[in-house]
């Protein structure tokens, strides 16, 4: 385990703070001053979009093209980054911005709440082992999350080839008091989105996936979210295919 960073206490005092649990700010707080470094450097302007697990930027491209918000992609893997900086770069986006973070930690440090247009997941990892299930990106705190950071009338988008995570997430959506669902052509600028690298696969080997929008409602009544819905869902690989690059 990371030692305790003594710089813990002062980032309690920040307003994130109250997002992110006291166990992470201890024991991640370097990650989190890293993103603090980032966000100096690279401050961000609203409107504002996010894609969360933006890979190698194929989707976020599209967005940045719109030319018409700020766009962020967050990113695990450090070489995915790199990737979509370059080609935002080579296309002269500088409305587009990656970070190398993950997006439970940078999303609160970089945006105050109510602020986002849109989050976007696309093809989220499923993490299949029950004993892994809790790894899995969308859970009951990451709807606590978007819920809060959207601003009122924010979308949240999701696409993924695992059926059951879907029928997961949207059991848990419609239960939530937090969102509505919406069509998914209600989303700004959805005629103008490019495929992810995943998408392209699927199309390309026939199988299927699914898609869903939600909105988000202003001063919900979060004392009655749904709780543990969607990790705790065993997911079963119906015609799910790994694809050599991933
Ligand atoms: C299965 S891939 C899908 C990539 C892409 N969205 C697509 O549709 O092709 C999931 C991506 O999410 C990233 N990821 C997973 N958890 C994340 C997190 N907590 N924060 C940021 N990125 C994350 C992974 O590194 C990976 O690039």
């Amino acid at each position: 385990m990371t030692p305790l960073n003594p710089n813990w206490t002062e980032l309690k005092k920040e307003p994130f703070a109250q997002y992110i649990p006291d166990e992470i700010l201890q024991y991640r707080s370097d990650e989190i001053e890293r993103i603090l470094a980032w966000a100096k450097e690279n401050p961000l302007s609203l409107p504002a979009e996010v894609e969360i697990g933006s890979n190698r930027g194929c989707f976020l491209l599209g967005l940045a093209r719109k030319r018409e918000t700020t766009v962020l992609g967050i990113e695990l893997k450090e070489s995915l980054c790199k990737i979509s900086a370059r080609k935002l770069a080579n296309e002269g986006l500088d409305n587009g911005h990656v970070i190398h973070a993950d997006a439970k930690l940078a999303l609160p440090v970089l945006f105050k709440p109510g602020t986002l247009d849109a989050i976007y997941v696309l093809f989220p990892d499923p993490w299949w082992k029950r004993r892994h299930a809790r790894r899995r990106l969308l859970d009951d705190s990451f709807f606590e999350m978007a819920h809060a950071f959207l601003k009122p009338g924010g979308f949240f988008v999701l696409k993924t080839d695992v059926l059951d995570y879907f029928d997961a997430v949207e059991e848990y959506l419609k239960a939530s008091p937090c969102f509505e669902m919406a069509d998914i052509t209600e989303v700004p600028g959805q005629d103008k989105w490019t495929k992810s690298t995943r998408e392209r696969h699927c199309l390309e080997d026939g199988l299927p996936y699914k898609q869903l929008a939600v909105r988000n409602i202003a001063d919900a009544d979060t004392t009655v979210m749904p709780k543990g819905t969607v990790t705790e869902k065993k997911l079963a690989k119906h015609n799910y295919r790994y694809h050599p690059e991933g």
